[in-house]
């Protein structure tokens, strides 16, 4: 199993005011998964979504992340963990502002310690498979929605994280920049094998996904509990998997290297909304790259 989570409850604020924002979910996600997570407002996604992406911890339960106990991680670990092997978006695309498309998606690039000239060339690909070439000089303020949340899309592969997580990734879009912003998603989950979890509260988002499960007052849905494990039985390539496995046990356990120092010293000062996490393999970069052949609408 490549993710799964026992019983993960979450409070929020301490004591009589404590709010228990999640309540004992159980949650099996296979690689190759791709997942929608749906329900009301307040039902817990992002809450889960950000304990899956290792961005805070839950309050009690138990999340393996491909055998990884991660809340048995310290800080930096679980952060070395997020930054080579989970990508994120997000509703509001957090973008810098006044900041070239290319300088966005090479920023996780930096924080990771890669060369100035790989850096370019990872980003320049990452653009380009989401149909962006030509668009690499302009700022995010001077694109659209559609165009930035690419970029955002552009940052968190940039390096083909084994993990994406996208919290309501078209909130903000119209419909047909949604649904270009799907066929893209689906394109990462077929062609490049990334597990895809994504929250969302639309029907017809949630249909490109291989599965749906409900949240509902800070749990599973009743009536999508056989789903939430229904990711056992789902199986994807398992090729780029494996691979990926043996370098994320040298990166937890080779403590001393200089990625884990450098990881250490850039944690803290950094947003954590830009820390996506990022797979440094520059044989793997150096293939060429699938490219996904969207048209540019204007
Ligand atoms: N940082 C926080 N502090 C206190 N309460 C929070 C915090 N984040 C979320 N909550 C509460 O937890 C519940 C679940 O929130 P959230 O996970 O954002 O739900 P969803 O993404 O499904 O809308 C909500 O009632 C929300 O108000
Ligand atoms: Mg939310």
């Amino acid at each position: 199993m490549f993710i799964e989570l026992t019983n993960i409850t979450k409070y929020y604020g301490e004591g009589e005011s404590a709010f228990k924002a999640l309540k004992g979910v159980n949650l099996n996600i296979n690689q190759g998964d791709f997942l929608a997570l749906m329900g009301p407002s307040g039902s817990g996604k992002s809450t889960m979504a950000n304990i899956l992406g290792c961005l805070d911890v839950a309050s009690s339960g138990k999340y393996l992340f491909d055998g990884v106990d991660v809340f048995a991680l310290n800080r930096n670990e679980r952060a070395l963990l997020r930054r080579f092997y989970i990508g994120f978006i997000f509703q509001g695309f957090n973008l810098l502002p006044r900041t070239t498309a290319l300088e966005n998606v090479e920023l996780p690039l930096l924080y990771r310690g890669i060369k100035k000239q790989e850096r370019k060339k990872m980003a320049l690909e990452a653009l380009e498979m989401v149909g962006l070439n030509g668009w690499e000089t302009h700022t995010s303020n001077k694109l659209s929605g559609g165009q930035q949340q690419r970029v955002a899309i552009a940052r968190a592969i940039a390096s083909k994280p084994l993990f994406l997580l996208a919290d309501e990734p078209t909130g903000n879009l119209d419909t047909k920049r949604s649904l270009e912003i799907m066929n893209i998603l689906k394109w990462l989950n077929t062609d490049l094998k990334i597990t895809i979890l994504m929250v969302t509260h639309e029907a017809e988002m949630a249909k490109f996904a291989h599965r749906e499960v409900h949240f509902l007052d800070g749990n599973i849905d009743p009536r999508y509990l056989a789903n939430a494990t229904a990711g056992a039985n789902y199986r994807g390539d398992s090729a780029l998997y494996a691979d990926s496995t043996s370098k994320m046990d040298t990166a937890i356990n080779d403590k001393d290297s200089a990625l884990s120092k450098n990881v250490t010293t850039t944690i803290d000062s950094k947003d954590s909304t830009l820390d996506s996490a990022f797979k440094v393999d520059s044989a793997e970069s150096a293939k060429s790259t699938p490219t996904y052949t969207a048209k540019e609408s204007k």
